[in-house]
């Protein structure tokens, strides 16, 4: 067994899952400072050919509307916006890290990006349902929620295998079987990761508080990616053992959702998922 303490100085010690690529950590910090301007996030990109021509190609999808228009990073930047820049840049840099085989023998990798993704896209159509002045940042903070997880198969292979397995056999949640494998969950293992990274405050809320069920007035990203999370599981994106995910009654009722919408909205995240995920594939 490791202490939660040790495990945080064998990942600060560790490239790959130790740091966000720079320039990710870069483009999260221009894009959260409120002075960035998009010239500035435009300059970082240029930096990096590799990056400037993923981002064209995305740009020119037809997701967005414009196809074979788009010619330079700053046309980009303004067909596209910079938050949604920035979590086609984030989400890429996230799939890598998510990519590869995984070192717990029960551990679904491609599930787990799934879920993640399907966990921001839900947060997002919430937060625009909601809203919320920065749908993108719902987005970014639903896809890193789980993060804890890839640093537990990554340094606990054996721990977490046995904690999928518990789930499975016991038919429990798997954040439950954590708890009793570790005596800790992937949430605090994400925070350390998520401070190590020093990932902006809104995004930590995501990763913190998704399990807590909480009205929307208290933390709107911790709400959003908590019901988003649901939604993800109960939409069919879920990890290990089947459980019935329900949303918690008070938060509903702070999201405002008409009777009967939160079910609907699982059709629109199964088109919405499927749309994002081929505009990831094109880089
Ligand atoms: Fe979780
Ligand atoms: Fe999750």
């Amino acid at each position: 067994m490791m202490e939660l303490s040790a495990l945080q100085i064998r990942v600060a010690r560790t490239p790959g899952l130790g740091m966000l690529p720079q320039i990710t950590a870069q483009i999260l910090r221009l894009v959260d400072n409120p002075n960035a301007s998009p010239r500035q996030v435009g300059a970082v990109i240029e930096r990096d050919a590799g990056l400037a021509s993923k981002l064209l190609k995305t740009a020119n999808s037809s997701y967005y509307g414009m196809p074979g228009k788009v010619r330079t990073v700053s046309q980009a930047i303004s067909v596209m916006g910079l938050s949604a820049v920035r979590s086609v840049i984030v989400s890429q840099a996230y799939q890598q890290m998510a990519a590869g085989r995984a070192h717990s023998r029960r551990f679904d990798k491609v599930a787990f990006w799934q879920h993640s993704l399907a966990t921001a896209v839900g947060a997002r159509i919430l937060a625009r349902f909601k809203g919320w002045r920065d749908p993108e940042e719902a987005f970014l903070a639903g896809l890193m929620h789980d993060v804890g997880r890839l640093v537990l198969d990554r340094f606990l292979p054996n721990e977490f295998d046995q904690a999928i397995t518990l789930s499975l056999e016991r038919g429990c949640s798997l954040i439950e079987a954590e708890r009793e494998v570790l005596g800790y969950t992937h949430v605090e293992v994400g925070a350390m990761l998520g401070e190590q990274w020093q990932l902006p405050n809104n995004l930590m809320e995501g990763i913190r508080l998704h399990h807590q069920p909480m009205p929307f007035e208290d933390s709107p990203l911790g709400c959003l990616v908590y019901a988003a999370n649901v939604l993800a599981h109960q939409a069919g994106f879920g990890l290990a053992a089947p459980v019935l995910y329900a949303l918690d009654p008070k938060v509903h009722e702070s999201l405002k959702l008409p009777e009967g919408q939160f079910e609907g909205l699982k059709q629109v995240l199964v088109q919405e998922v499927s749309r994002t995920q081929e505009l990831l594939k094109i880089a």
